[in-house]
């Protein structure tokens, strides 16, 4: 007999645990957030594994409020606890760390963007108004941003440099746009020999990025393009690489597709665009995170939205591009890379 209605539900309810885990993700947060701003992992990695009252010892705080600190950081599996000393696990060494090798450290505090606009994202999506929308003030949130997320974008984008041979091809000329401290940048001028980039961010953060390509010491083979990406002059027909580093996602779907075509009008015949952000799939429900992403956006930008991988390709599509391709050079960052059509294959294809 089939069993339909209240009664077999009530039987067998669905467990409540995912309404539980949303509920302490939000002290999950604050409580890693508590943890990098008392050094947990910084004073754990000095010290070595200890217990509560070495570590307490070391950081200066109640040792019987480290330990519930503590704990949790086990549960999350930052931690490793046996016979009660603390050591960190491979996860926090290489993360979590402020010397780690892909540190995240700094991230974690600036990911989600200004927190009160979370708290009023109801009221975001009853009137499609942000409240502090992240461009009001852009030096104050990039200036951060761009700081905790350099040595993750820049291992993605030396990464991806191996997998195109830019060391094989000497005297690339690259364009970054919206270039932050210029990670894709560096990658290229670091791995190609001879090469040059006209690297482009806003007035007020422009000086954070030539201080980051003269600490690498690469003044001498860039010029710096000052002024926001939609406007400033560009060349047609001139780079071999053009980069969008994760800045259409904020654009919204119009300003994010003029940009592509900046960038495609921009490379010479053979060259390369390069488009790295964070992607939903295109049924927007089976990569949370590129879902999440796009709510970040929708909660904190004025027109930024959620970018499926169908979107981009689409808008791709309409460019004079030929090879089109996905590659995930890290975990979590993915790039589309696409050859400019030469004038005479655009002809042929009719585009
Ligand atoms: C998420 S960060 C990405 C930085 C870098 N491209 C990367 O991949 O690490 C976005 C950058 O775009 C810059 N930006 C935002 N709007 C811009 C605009 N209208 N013109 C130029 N740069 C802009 C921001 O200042 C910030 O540095």
């Amino acid at each position: 007999m089939a069993h339909t209605g209240r009664p077999w539900r009530d039987f067998k309810p669905p467990p409540s645990g995912p309404v539980w885990s949303i509920i302490q993700g939000y002290g999950s947060y604050w409580t890693l957030v508590a943890a990098i701003e008392l050094d947990v992992f910084n004073g754990l990695e000095k010290v070595g594994p200890c217990d509560k009252d070495r570590l307490a010892e070391q950081l200066g705080v109640s040792a019987f409020h480290l330990q519930h600190l503590l704990d949790a950081l086990v549960s999350f599996g930052f931690l490793d606890q046996v016979n009660d000393r603390y050591e960190l696990t491979e996860t926090a060494e290489r993360y979590l760390c402020s010397n780690g090798a892909a540190s995240m450290a700094a991230l974690v505090k600036v990911a989600p963007g200004p927190l009160e606009n979370w708290t009023r994202l109801a009221q975001t999506i009853r009137t499609s108004k942000v409240a502090h929308p992240i461009e009001q003030d852009a030096a104050a949130f990039y200036g951060p941003l761009v700081q905790a997320t350099f040595a993750t974008q820049l291992r993605a984008a030396s990464r991806l440099g191996l997998r195109l041979g830019w060391a094989r091809r000497p005297r690339l000329k690259a364009l970054d746009l919206g270039a932050g401290l210029a990670p894709w940048s560096i990658a290229i001028l670091e791995q190609s020999p001879g090469s040059t980039a006209a690297v482009n961010e806003l007035p007020g953060l422009i000086d954070m990025t030539g201080a980051k390509l003269e600490e690498r010491g690469l003044t001498d083979r860039v010029e710096m393009r000052s002024g926001d990406f939609h406007d400033i002059a560009i060349e047609t027909d001139t780079y071999d690489v053009v980069v969008l580093g994760h800045i259409c996602r904020t654009e919204g779907a119009a300003r994010a597709q003029k940009l592509i075509t900046r960038a495609v009008n921009a490379l010479a015949p053979g060259g390369a665009l390069i488009l790295a952000d964070y992607f939903a799939d295109n049924e927007r429900k089976h990569n949370p995170f590129g879902v999440q992403m796009g709510l970040t956006m929708l909660a904190s930008t004025t027109r930024g939205a959620m970018l499926t991988h169908g979107q981009v390709c689409g808008w791709l599509r309409k460019e004079p591009l030929e090879a089109i391709r996905l590659i995930e050079p890290i975990g979590f960052n993915q790039v589309y890379v696409a050859i400019k059509l030469d004038k005479g294959s655009m002809k042929s294809s009719g585009t």
